[in-house]
């Protein structure tokens, strides 16, 4: 859907598709550069990295392989815990593996530094992180993060994976969300 479909839930166009196609052109040209001669692992993020790891993969021009996690912070309330449960795990074995995370946003960076402990501890090579949105005024830890779509403020964003209850996905631009909907 685009913007116009949803208009009157957003206060604002954040980024727009073609801002967002722009940008991966040049992630995928820096992580094509990055890893030469090597073949990453990427490992997309359920459910928000469907769209990143889509359009970033296909914009690379070397091989790779994909798999997925699935996580899930122990409830909205302690999501400050950084306690992150593993509800889908790697179907492939990391270990001596490049690994590169992929994410749709970056909130207050607990999954991510959880996950590349995690993929760490089970023998990867290397991991990295790329990331489509991340939001500096929200990060809760120190987090190296290789490549970053867009800083955003930290405002409620929808799409491009980014949903409200599941909704706004399938939103092709990112928005700001009219308080509205949500209050
Ligand atoms: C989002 C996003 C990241 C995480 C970032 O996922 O995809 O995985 O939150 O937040 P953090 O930096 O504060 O840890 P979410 O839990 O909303 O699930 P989803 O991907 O299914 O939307």
């Amino acid at each position: 859907m685009d913007s116009s479909d949803v208009a009157p839930d957003l206060t604002e166009i954040l980024v727009t598709q073609e801002q967002i196609a722009a940008r991966t052109l040049e992630l995928a040209a820096q992580i094509d550069t990055d890893y030469a001669g090597r073949e990453p692992l990427l490992v997309g993020v359920l459910n928000g990295a469907v769209m990143v790891m889509s359009d970033l993969s296909r914009a690379l021009h070397m091989h790779v392989r994909m798999d997925w996690m699935a996580v899930s912070s122990y409830g909205a309330g302690t999501k400050s815990s950084g306690v992150v449960r593993i509800l889908k795990d790697l179907t492939s074995d990391v270990h001596e593996r490049d690994v590169l995370i992929v994410e749709d946003i970056i909130d207050t960076g607990l999954t991510l530094s959880y996950l590349i402990e995690n993929l760490k501890g089970r023998g990867a090579a290397s991991v990295e992180v790329a990331a489509m949105f991340r939001k500096p005024d929200a990060l809760a830890v120190p987090l190296e993060v290789k490549y970053v779509g867009f800083d955003i403020p930290n405002q409620f964003v929808v799409g491009y994976g980014l949903d409200f209850d599941g909704r706004y996905r399938n939103l092709r631009d990112v928005g700001i969300l009219a308080p509205h909907v949500y209050s």
